[in-house]
């Protein structure tokens, strides 16, 4: 493992590196990856950089790479955004850039270490997400993590001819740690 941050059973977080930009780059500028992102634009690698410079300046966002303990091969980035240190609460985000790897569990279980730092190390009290609705898989995602639905924005999102409804989901500390002692619910690692 390379400067692992959070360790799980099968993967690890490590910190976002520079050298990590020319990866992330194939995966934002892939229409199979970004077919469920807001992104929709052609990035190079400027922009890309710059984007990487901004994060890890911004105290209010955290973004881990998602690595194979095996292999640490890089598949993908999950972050917390707009972290708001008064309300308790941020943003969840994740892309498995390697589609190869998708529909293995390795979301899941990305998701659970970084709920686990939310929760456990950062003390938020609520963790939300915005996810469209043709997004089946990530949907069943967050919900196997223990996200609820909490709200729909119609017709929010215009892809591929048509609009879709974006999806409110939050996960309150509380609701998280009644998960946690249920083995098999919500606890992925
Ligand atoms: C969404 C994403 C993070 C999920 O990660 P993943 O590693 O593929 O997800 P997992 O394997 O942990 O879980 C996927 C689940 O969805 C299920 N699934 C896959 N396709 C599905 C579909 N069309 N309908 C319903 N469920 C589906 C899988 O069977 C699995 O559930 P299971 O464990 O009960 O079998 C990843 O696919 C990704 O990054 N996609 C592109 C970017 C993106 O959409 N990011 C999220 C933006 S909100």
């Amino acid at each position: 493992m390379r400067n692992p941050f959070l360790i799980g059973e099968r993967l690890y977080l490590r910190p976002l590196e520079e050298s990590d930009i020319p990866t992330c780059l194939r995966w934002i500028n892939d229409p199979e990856v970004t077919r469920t992102l807001a992104s929709y634009r052609p990035i190079n690698e400027l922009r890309e950089r710059e984007w990487f410079q901004g994060q890890y300046k911004n105290e209010h966002n955290i973004i881990l790479a998602i690595a194979l303990k095996g292999s640490d091969k890089h598949i993908g980035n999950i972050g917390l955004h707009g972290i708001d240190w008064k309300e308790r609460q941020a943003e969840l985000g994740i892309i498995i850039g390697e589609k190869d790897e998708w529909d293995k569990g390795y979301g899941s279980e990305a998701i659970s270490l970084m709920l686990g730092y939310g929760f456990d190390r950062l003390g938020l009290h609520r963790i939300y997400l915005r996810v469209y609705e043709n997004n089946l898989r990530a949907i069943r995602c967050y919900e196997k993590a223990g996200f609820r639905r909490e709200g729909v924005m119609r017709e929010s999102h215009f892809s591929e001819g048509r609009y879709w409804d974006t999806i409110l989901m939050g996960l309150l500390e509380g609701e998280w740690r009644e998960l946690q002692s249920k083995p098999g619910e919500g606890k992925l690692v």
